[in-house]
């Protein structure tokens, strides 16, 4: 099964269906591994204001393009508004920062991040009470935040706009105002995310898999708190005897999985030969009887990982996402 390399967005721009993540990497390691993914072919790049560290990507990315606009134009830079930002009064300032941050001309895609709020606290872009949990704001709504984040487009300074982290409810809910141009979430082997797909492909939006290979980082650090176990999906036997068939990697059939299954992926590595490794998965193609095994491992919403638990007190907002 082919497929395309991009997707098509509504005013014929093009988003990249494997893009390089940057969730978690430190701003030392960053940079190298930001030059090393340039330097591999990767345009489609991802970070958020959360991630803090949109500076760092910012001078990586100074570097790379210089003074080339045709560079620019071959980029597809992804931000996202941070839950402290969910008020159409603070949707322009936290924008500003990742836009100053950053240091483009435009930002391709901005998404909301996560449909729940925490209270605005300058400077404190995860404020906590002193128990530990979230300082949860439960008054905001997304739908005003929507309605705000649609006139950043007027300013020239971000091109499309999107969403990350909801359920199809909550897309459809904002498809009334104007239908969002991408839709990042979790999907990967054991969360294939079937449902949510088949709905956003209905209404015309494009899925972004963030922890496209299990984020052996997040399933690490919620296993020591919880005690649950995440299964490594790259020591998977079914993904690993697949691999072997075709000379490829574990990560590179998981990659290639994931894109037959019609969505784009943000693997991050930090490692320049993972990192190349990562977009070299466009010349092969799983066969079906591959691609039906690999379907069959989905566990659903069992797969889960990134379910915000570490954000204790977000679940009780009303527009948590995930309800079992
Ligand atoms: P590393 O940075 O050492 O390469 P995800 O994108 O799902 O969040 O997964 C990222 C994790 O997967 C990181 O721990 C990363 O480690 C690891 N990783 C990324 N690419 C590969 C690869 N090609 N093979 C094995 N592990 C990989």
């Amino acid at each position: 099964m082919s497929v395309p390399e991009y997707f098509v967005l509504d005013n014929e721009d093009r988003m990249p269906r494997i893009g390089f993540g940057t969730w978690q990497t430190s701003d030392d390691v960053l940079e190298k591994a930001v030059d090393a993914a340039l330097k591999a072919g990767y345009k489609h790049i991802d970070t958020a204001r959360a991630y803090e560290n949109e500076a760092t990507l910012g001078k990586a990315l100074k570097r790379w393009i210089g003074d080339d606009e045709d560079k620019r134009k071959e980029l597809f830079i992804v931000s996202k508004l941070p839950p402290g930002g969910n008020r159409p009064e603070l949707v322009e300032e936290y924008f500003q920062a990742s836009y100053n941050d950053l240091g483009l001309k435009y930002i391709d895609m901005y998404l909301m991040h996560v449909p729940f709020s925490f209270e605005h606290v300058p400077g404190d872009l995860h404020p906590k009470n002193p128990d530990g949990s979230m300082k949860v704001d439960l008054t905001t709504d997304i739908v005003s935040t929507w309605k705000a984040m649609q006139k950043l487009k007027d300013s020239g300074k971000v091109r499309h706009l999107g969403v990350s982290n909801m359920n199809e409810e909550q897309l459809k809910r904002l498809c009334e105002i104007a239908k969002p141009e991408c839709l990042q979430v979790e999907v990967h082997i054991l969360c294939q995310q079937k449902p949510l797909i088949a709905a956003a492909s209905s209404l015309g939006i494009p899925i972004v898999a963030y922890s496209p290979l299990g984020s052996k980082a997040l399933a690490d650090m919620l296993s020591t708190k919880t005690g649950r176990e995440y299964p490594s999906q790259l020591d998977l036997p079914a993904v690993k005897e697949i691999a072997e068939k075709h000379g490829r990697t574990p990560a590179q059939i998981l990659l290639r999985y994931l894109l037959q299954h019609g969505v784009a992926a943000i693997p991050k590595s930090t490692d320049p030969t993972r990192i190349q490794q990562n977009i070299n998965v466009w010349d092969f193609e799983l066969n079906e009887a591959e691609f039906n095994e690999l379907r069959s491992l989905d566990q659903g919403e069992n797969g889960r990982i990134c379910d915000f638990s570490f954000f204790r007190g977000v679940e009780k907002h009303p527009e948590f996402p995930f309800k079992k």
